[in-house]
């Protein structure tokens, strides 16, 4: 007899393009930092498919408002107004800095970038935008062609124009091409993908005082550092980035808990020069999301996740400090990256034969961590033995 895995994979992999290299591993129901599979398994979920399950596997509070919304009503577009996207967009910019006083709602991390370029094109009537070197903003054609990492760009090919590429963290590579063609720079204020990597503080604070002078849109892409996932509502505004506040955030992955959701929060200023009819979506800001976004918010709040990133961190950090073989843990809050000596490939599949999903990276030698924000000490000391174990074998 088949088991469920093998005729689920085989299903998969008949009818779906081979897009992904999967887990062996069919993901049934989840429960906080848990993944339990066809198999009767139960993993730890230290990656949280994608840094998306932010409020862990299946909050109550966001499945009840989930299912409340859908007996109520499943979507409608932005031709009406909606109680759910006006609460919503209310949470969201209640937990903001002071100065991101606008939202606009898509379905995606990619979607809410390539709005925000556009946006900042409308603002400043000018058309390049400067990325970075390491950063990856998403696969739609301007958001793939602002990724500067790895084979991306070339996978977007043709290019969009309009796209330069600065150093991270090197603020002359930033000066040298900021003239007055230049609509926006836009960063991940810690590149995920290549590794975690994070700049010196000053770096922030001399993007942001390069803007000023030269009217050019900051935007941050915190598809992954935002909605506390570092222990901060967003790197924007935190102590880590000097209380630095871009002029645009990008938001998704754990924005809904699950539910396909992007946002852009925007300035007064940035949103004076958006008109009726400049953006939109067909999705964007429906009420599943939308029920979905406020619930996520208030669970964060309810349960102080926020603290408990921070506080869980250092637990982190200090129980990691007994293990030689790391070489340097980088990023913040749940966000880290765990450079080894060697190849992270063979400790990432050691962990999951021990039943805890990682991530990997761009970087050979990273492993990352993005768990949900109710992970615990017990937790991270499970994690820990099993990695001792592994780099001790
Ligand atoms: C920093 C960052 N920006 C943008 C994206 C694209 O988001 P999405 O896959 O929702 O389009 C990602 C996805 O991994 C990301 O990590």
């Amino acid at each position: 007899m088949k088991t469920a895995l093998a005729k689920t994979e085989k299903l998969e992999e008949q009818y779906q393009l081979a897009t992904y290299k999967k887990m062996p591993i069919v993901a049934e129901r989840g429960e906080g930092v848990w993944i339990y599979t066809s198999e009767g398994e139960r993993y730890l979920d230290l990656y949280g498919g994608h840094a998306v399950a932010g409020t862990g596997h299946c909050h109550p509070h966001v499945v009840n408002a989930i299912k409340r919304q859908a007996d109520e009503l499943l979507f409608y577009s932005n031709l009406v107004y909606s109680e759910a996207r006006a609460r919503a967009a209310e949470k969201l910019v209640s937990v903001a800095p002071a100065s991101l006083t606008k939202v606009f709602f898509c379905n995606s991390g990619t979607e809410a970038n390539e709005n925000a370029m556009r946006m900042a094109r409308m603002a400043t009537g000018r058309e390049n935008v400067i990325t970075f070197s390491g950063g990856f903003h998403g696969r739609t054609a301007d958001a793939i062609s602002a990724t500067f990492l790895g084979k991306y760009r070339e996978i977007g090919k043709p290019n969009v124009p309009g796209h330069l590429q600065a150093e991270f963290g090197d603020i002359e590579s930033v000066r040298a091409l900021a003239d007055d063609s230049v609509a926006a720079i836009m960063l991940e204020p810690i590149q995920s993908m290549a590794g975690v990597r994070m700049a010196g503080p000053e770096f922030y604070q001399a993007l942001r005082e390069l803007c000023d002078e030269r009217e050019i849109v900051l935007i941050y892409d915190e598809v992954q550092t935002g909605v506390g996932r570092t222990g901060e509502w967003f790197f924007a505004g935190s102590e880590a980035g000097e209380g630095v506040v871009p002029d645009i955030v990008t938001l998704a992955k754990s924005l809904g808990s699950g539910i396909p959701v992007g946002a852009c929060l925007v300035t007064e200023k940035v949103a004076s020069h958006i008109k009726e009819n400049d953006l939109g979506t067909t999705f964007g800001g429906g009420m599943i999301a939308m029920a979905a976004v406020t619930a996520t918010l208030e669970a964060i709040e309810n349960d102080r996740m926020l603290a408990n990133v921070r506080s869980v961190e250092s637990y982190l950090r200090e129980r990691l400090a007994e293990i030689e073989q790391l070489v340097q843990v980088r990023g913040r809050g749940f966000l880290l990256g765990l450079e080894f000596a060697g190849s992270a490939k063979p400790i990432h599949e050691a962990l999951l034969a021990k039943k805890i999903i990682t991530g990997t990276s761009s970087d050979p030698k990273v492993l990352r961590l993005l768990p949900p924000l109710c992970l615990t000490r017990n937790h991270v000391d499970e994690f820990v033995a099993a990695l001792s174990e592994i780099c001790q074998g």
